[in-house]
């Protein structure tokens, strides 16, 4: 089943859904521990390189995320999801598309801030649309993209937790139906 039917998700939301949580989770631990190292650690440079890669992989992958939800019916909610478990779901997972759209692209004025561009992989360069950015806004930019990414955490843990909630407590298929038939 490639497409999502009224009661369930298809093959592509799910591969979707986990491939993005997994490479979400790689960028915010790779963001956290990059922040700690100093100039002489050998990672200092490779890790910026994947950590810029990855979140444009990750965009990617939002574009392909957004047109597939838009052009596809979303399953129907169960009848364990109260009306306002529904309303706050379907706002927590639009503010993810937003937040994710934001912290990329916050990511991607942070580097190329010097006016140079970013290597996606060893595939191709995607360049800088603006000149050299001035210390300040950099910093700004750099600022909102980590408090972004932080909330973003938070409403994951949230997310999930409410996930597991319905599994466990209510013993619904909320879970099920995004890992399985
Ligand atoms: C970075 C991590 C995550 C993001 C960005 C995310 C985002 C989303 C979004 C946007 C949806 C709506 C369906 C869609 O458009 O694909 C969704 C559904 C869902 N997510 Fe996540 N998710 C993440 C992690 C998790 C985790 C860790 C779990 C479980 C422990 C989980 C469980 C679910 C379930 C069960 C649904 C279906 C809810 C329903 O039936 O309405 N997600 N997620």
């Amino acid at each position: 089943m490639i497409k999502n039917t009224q009661t369930s998700f298809g093959l592509i939301s799910k591969a979707l859904h986990w491939s993005m949580a997994l490479l979400l989770t790689i960028l915010f631990i790779m963001g956290l521990y990059m922040t700690g190292l100093d100039y002489y650690d050998p990672l200092y440079h490779s890790l910026p390189w994947w950590h810029k890669s990855i979140g444009l992989l990750v965009i990617i992958l939002l574009l392909i995320r957004v047109t597939w939800r838009l052009s596809n019916q979303q399953p129907e909610a169960l009848k364990t999801h109260k009306q306002w478990e529904q309303s706050l779901a379907h706002f927590i997972q639009q503010l993810f598309y937003l937040l994710i759209f934001l912290i990329v692209l916050s990511g991607y004025f942070i580097a190329t801030a010097k006016g140079k561009g970013i290597e996606f992989f060893n595939l191709l360069e995607i360049p800088a649309i603006t000149t050299e950015i001035k210390e300040e806004t950099a910093d700004l930019i750099g600022n909102s993209h980590e408090i972004m990414a932080i909330l973003f955490a938070l409403f994951v843990v949230l997310h999930a937790m409410a996930a597991l909630k319905h599994h466990f407590i209510d013993k619904d298929k909320t879970l099920i139906r995004m890992m399985t038939k």
